[in-house]
C-alpha cells in the first residue's frame, strides 16, 4: 500500500518557498568578507531566547568560562532566531515549535550509560555537569536543509564523558537516544516515523576535540526546543546528527542506525559530514541561508573544521561520508 505521509525534509513547504525566494535574492555573498569587525563574539545577542530556559541546580554554573580557541568567521546569530526556528520533530514538523516544546518535564532527568562499558550506570543530568564542568564554545551550525547558524554554547567535551563513562577497548561506535514520550511529544504518535531519535558518532569521532556535549547557549541552561537539558554539537556534520534532549548512551561495535537513515536511507546516510560540492538528492549544498538574515554564503568543506577532522576520513574509503 502506498502510503501518503510527510516525509521529514521533504516536506516543509515554508522551507521550500524559502529556498526558492532566497534564492532568487540578489545578495548572494561571496563569503562573509565583512572582516574583523564581524568577528567572533562582537555582535552579542540582542535579544533574550524564547521560552524558559531549563532551570535547574546547575544554573547557578552560568555563565561558563568561554574557550577561545574556537572563532567563528561570522557574528553570533542572536538568539531570537535560534531559539524559534527549530527542527525538533517529536514536537512538530515545522520550525516554530518553540512553545509546543515548553510541554517537555526535563527535572528531573537521567541518563543511561550502557553497552560496551566496564559497568553500566545510571546518572542525574545534575550530577554529570558537576562532575563534567561546562566551558562555552563558540561554533557555526550548518544544517542539511541549507540554512546555518552560529551559536555560544556551552557544555563539556564528548571525550570527557568517553573517559567517565569507561567503554571497553572493543566498542566502535557511541549511540545516543533522544527521550521517548508521546504524551507530551505528538510528533512521536506519528508511526511512520522510526521513533525514538538515535544518532550515533564511531568512537574515534565521539573523542575528537570538537565533539561537544551541550547543557547550554547564550550563557545560559539551554532551551527546551533546542534540546534541554543535553543535546549534542558536532559543528562539521549536518545538523541532524546534533542529537538532542539525550536520555542514553550506549557504546556499541554495531554501526547505529540512525534516525534519518532509517527514514530515508536514499538520502540521509550514518556519516552525513558537510561538503558543499555533494548536493543533496533534491537540493544544492554549496551555499547556505544565515539565519536571521537573507544572506547567502558559501558552504565549506566539513563546515571549515577540516582542520580538526579530516584526518578522521582519510583512510575509509568507499563510506558516503557526505550524505
Ligand atoms: N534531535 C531530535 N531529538 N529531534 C530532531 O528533530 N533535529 C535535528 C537536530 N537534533 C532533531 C534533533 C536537526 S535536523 C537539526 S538542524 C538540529 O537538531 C536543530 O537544532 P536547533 O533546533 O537547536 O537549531
Amino acid at each position: 500500500m502506498l502510503i501518503r505521509r510527510k516525509r521529514g525534509w521533504e516536506l516543509p513547504e515554508s522551507a521550500a518557498t524559502d529556498e526558492a525566494v532566497f534564492r532568487n535574492r540578489r545578495n548572494l555573498l561571496k563569503g562573509l568578507a565583512a572582516g574583523p569587525m564581524l568577528a567572533a563574539g562582537l555582535v552579542a545577542p540582542h535579544l533574550a531566547a524564547a521560552g524558559e530556559a531549563a532551570a535547574g541546580p546547575p544554573a547557578s554554573l552560568y555563565p561558563a568560562k568561554r574557550n577561545d580557541k574556537y572563532k567563528l568567521d561570522r557574528p553570533i546569530t542572536p538568539a531570537k532566531y535560534s531559539t524559534t526556528y527549530n527542527n525538533f520533530y517529536e514536537f512538530s514538523e515545522d520550525k516554530d515549535l518553540w512553545q509546543a516544546a515548553q510541554a517537555l518535564k526535563v527535572e528531573p532527568w537521567s541518563i543511561k550509560v550502557g553497552g560496551m562499558v566496564e559497568k553500566p550506570f545510571t546518572i542525574s543530568f545534575d550530577d554529570l555537569v558537576k562532575k563534567m564542568g561546562l566551558e562555552e564554545r563558540l561554533y557555526r551550525h550548518r544544517c542539511v536543509e541549507a540554512w546555518s547558524m552560529a551559536v555560544p554554547w556551552t557544555g563539556f567535551a564528548l571525550a570527557k564523558f568517553v573517559d567517565f563513562a569507561r567503554p571497553l577497548g572493543s566498542a566502535k561506535y557511541l549511540k545516543m537516544t533522544t527521550f521517548t514520550d508521546p504524551a507530551v511529544a505528538p510528533g512521536q504518535n506519528k508511526f511512520f516515523y522510526p521513533w525514538p531519535y538515535v544518532e550515533g558518532l564511531t568512537m574515534f569521532e565521539a573523542k575528537n576535540e570538537l565533539s561537544f556535549l551541550v547543557t547550554g547557549m547564550y550563557g545560559k541552561p539551554v532551551p527546551k526546543q533546542d534540546g534541554a537539558p543535553l543535546r549534542l554539537a558536532i559543528p562539521w556534520k549536518y545538523g541532524f546528527k546534533s542529537v538532542k534532549s539525550i536520555v542514553s548512551f550506549e557504546f556499541t561495535d554495531q554501526m547505529p542506525k540512525t534516525f534519518w537513515w532509517a527514514l530515508q536511507p536514499s538520502e540521509y546516510g550514518f556519516w552525513a559530514d558537510v561538503n558543499p560540492a555533494v548536493p543533496h538528492p533534491r537540493w544544492s549544498q554549496a551555499t547556505e541561508r544565515v539565519l536571521g538574515s537573507d544572506m547567502q554564503v558559501p558552504t565549506l568543506i566539513w563546515n571549515g573544521y577540516g582542520d580538526y577532522v579530516a584526518d578522521m576520513y582519510k583512510n575509509l574509503k568507499g563510506e558516503r561520508l557526505f550524505a
